[in-house]
């Protein structure tokens, strides 16, 4: 049995990750092969998920929506308009009605705290679907992409170019808990938190990893399986965006920085993306880019992570 909750990647033991991951390979077998095995037999009929999501969100949204849909169960999406997590109703107050109603809460916030409070007042799973820390869902799904296309992830090398944000937080420890290093390559003032930098080091000096922050993309890109990038305006930094394009500029992952990684590298993206920022259109859609798969991915991690949770 997997922890209770799911707010950080690092919640997982070495063991939980490779199940979570081994199980969404096996999910997404099945439901290629016409929903059969587990997904005949509807799993989660009868439970519903509540999604209580303070920012927009297509990916994560759909694919726990359809994901409770095609094991038989179902998703309630609640919008800032529709609850007002802290304004209406205290924080507290939502987790302790969802838990009388639902089987599990899946939230995106804004501040990473507001999903330690649901967690500690509810009594049902709680997985974090993005806060301004961590995207632990994301990295599942980025870690199962990696895995189908190099057949493992341990001894990977991964470069992530731009903001050291939530998705570089998950990235990092769910890589130091599998045995991939990261190089992070950032302007000086948008470095990973130390503390979450500090905690993947120490778990990937457990596996045979590293973890690296540098000023310099091509000395991160250097020998890289995968270079990864995402937005350099994460969501509620909207009005910085102008500020952030000069200082991120030398980030983009354009073809030249795709050259100083190695000739089978993919590109990663965890979307929506900015088109010809923090990416060129010629790499994202060019042959190396598997962002798609990444997007697909989403929907059979959250699928495995639910019936994990749930003791399924
Ligand atoms: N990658 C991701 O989480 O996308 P959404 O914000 O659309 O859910
Ligand atoms: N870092 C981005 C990820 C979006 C999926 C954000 O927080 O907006």
């Amino acid at each position: 049995m997997m922890q209770k909750h799911f707010l950080s990647a690092a919640d997982l033991s070495r063991e939980a990750a490779e199940a979570l991951l081994g199980r969404a390979a096996a999910l997404k077998a099945e439901w290629h092969a016409g929903g059969t095995g587990l997904h005949a037999a509807w799993p989660l009929r009868g439970k519903t998920l509540a999604l209580v999501f303070e920012k927009p969100s297509l990916r994560t949204r759909v694919a726990f929506e359809a994901g409770m849909t095609q094991l038989g169960g179902n998703g309630s999406y609640l919008s800032a308009n529709d609850i007002d997590m802290g304004g209406r109703e205290s924080v507290p107050d939502v987790a302790r009605n969802l838990s009388r109603w639902v089987q599990a809460i899946a939230a995106r916030v804004f501040k990473h705290g507001t999903i330690e409070t649901l967690a500690r007042h509810a009594t049902i799973p709680v997985i974090n679907a993005l806060s301004d820390r961590e995207h632990p869902c994301q990295a599942l799904a980025d870690l199962l992409t990696l895995r189908e296309r190099f057949g493992r992830v341990q001894g990977l090398r991964l470069a992530y170019m731009g903001d050291g944000n939530n998705v570089c937080h998950s990235l990092m420890l769910l890589g130091g808990i599998l045995g991939m290093s990261v190089a992070v390559a950032c302007p000086p003032d948008y470095r990973p938190d130390a503390e979450i930098l500090a905690h993947a080091q120490a778990l990937a000096a457990e596996s045979d990893a590293t973890m690296s922050v540098t000023a310099n993309p091509a000395e991160a890109a250097e020998g890289a399986d995968a270079i990864y990038t995402d937005v350099w305006a994460s969501m509620g930094q909207e009005h910085e965006a102008a500020r952030r394009r000069p200082v991120f500029q030398p980030y983009q992952v354009n073809a030249s920085l795709m050259h100083q990684a190695n000739p089978t590298a993919l590109f990663m993206h965890c979307l929506p993306v900015h088109r010809d920022e923090e990416v060129t259109s010629e790499v994202i859609d060019g042959p190396q880019s598997v962002v798609f798969d990444q997007a697909e991915n989403r929907l059979h991690v959250q699928k495995a992570l639910i019936l994990t949770l749930l003791g399924l």
